[in-house]
């Protein structure tokens, strides 16, 4: 496994690490059940083995939270878990200033409590749009939590670009997760760029773009026929070049030199091995990168999954 700084943090974070929807949440295209926990502990302690220092999670996210503090794996210095708060701020919900920073408190106290640490390595705002940003409040209150030790480094996982750039032009955020992967390209026109110009790490997530770019594409909702198709020429690249799809997925993110850190998000051992194996293979050649850029999709009610329709 390698690892990379992130952006202007002293963390060093393993290129591929592991989102933890899967082993707390009913989440994924399947009929996901949320795992025992057993499993979810032996899916953390075995992605730890594999070289794994970055685990990503949420307040939102179940019983997530609670597991990876159960694994105890946290107790290792080099072990990173960044979490998230305020997911209200994807539905479009916001509060006065003095509500939001009680609501965003409460999450902070329980996500360490779970995690049994007593400061969160990365917080992030968790889906803020552009307007949430620029208004500034937000960002006062994860400045203040930072400053009372709570939270080293503060971030906002977004969506599409402009809450992206948003959060970069503030100059105030060291961590932003974005959504990067063969189908959903978007964030490669400016906003890579411009979070490496700031120095900001970055988080990508979606690299399977929740399952897409696995056999689970056949679940797909209907209405999706853009993202089916594109996805029937990324199976038959992979196949020419000898490999399943999800791997040449893992290496289509991985290649890029700009993102410090890409999540797979699993609750299955082989499938992890799997993963992390692609994610050490060499880089993409250029010439094959360059034909999987060309089946990029702009349209975000095809890639981005809070936009499809309901099954
Ligand atoms: N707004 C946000 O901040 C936000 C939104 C979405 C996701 N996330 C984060 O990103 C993480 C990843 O979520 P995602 O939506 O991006 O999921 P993903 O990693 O793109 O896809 C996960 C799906 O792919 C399957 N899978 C994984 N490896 C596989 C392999 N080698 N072969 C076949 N199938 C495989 C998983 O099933 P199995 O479990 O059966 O392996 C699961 O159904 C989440 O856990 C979360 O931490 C954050």
């Amino acid at each position: 496994m390698k690892y990379k700084t992130l952006g202007k943090t002293n963390l060093k974070v393993s290129r591929l690490s592991l989102g933890t929807a899967r082993i707390g949440l009913s989440y994924g295209l399947d009929e996901h059940a949320i795992p025992p926990e057993a499993k979810a502990l032996e899916v953390l302690e075995r992605a730890h083995r594999l070289g794994i220092n970055f685990f990503d999670t949420g307040n939102y996210y179940g019983l997530a939270e609670e597991r990876l503090g159960k694994s105890g794996l946290l107790q290792d210095p080099n072990v990173i878990a960044g979490t998230k708060c305020a997911h209200f701020l994807e539905k479009g919900e916001y509060y006065n200033r003095a509500e939001l920073e009680s609501k965003i408190r409460e999450q902070v106290d329980d996500s360490l409590k779970k995690l049994g640490i007593n400061t969160l390595s990365i917080l992030m705002l968790h889906g803020p749009n552009k307007e949430q940003i620029e208004k500034g409040e937000l960002t006062e209150i994860m400045e203040k939590l930072r400053r009372q030790g709570k939270v080293r480094y503060i971030g906002a996982s977004t969506r599409g670009e402009e809450a992206a750039l948003a959060v970069i032009a503030s100059g105030r955020f060291d961590v932003i997760q974005i959504a990067y992967s063969i189908l959903d390209q978007r964030m490669a026109k400016k906003v890579l760029k411009a979070a490496t110009v700031a120095n900001i790490g970055i988080v990508n997530r979606s690299i399977l773009l929740k399952g897409a770019l696995t056999p689970l594409w056949n679940r797909l909702p209907k209405g999706l026929e853009q993202l089916q198709k594109t996805l029937g020429v990324a199976q038959k690249i992979a196949e020419s070049l000898g490999m399943d799809l999800p791997s040449l997925a893992i290496r289509f993110a991985v290649s890029n030199p700009l993102i410090h850190t890409s999540l797979i998000g699993t609750s299955n051992i082989d499938n992890l091995e799997k993963c992390v194996k692609a994610s050490e293979a060499e880089p993409l050649p250029p010439k094959i990168i360059e034909q999987l850029e060309g089946l990029a999709i702009d349209d975000p009610d095809q890639i981005d999954p809070a936009r499809w329709p309901k099954q």
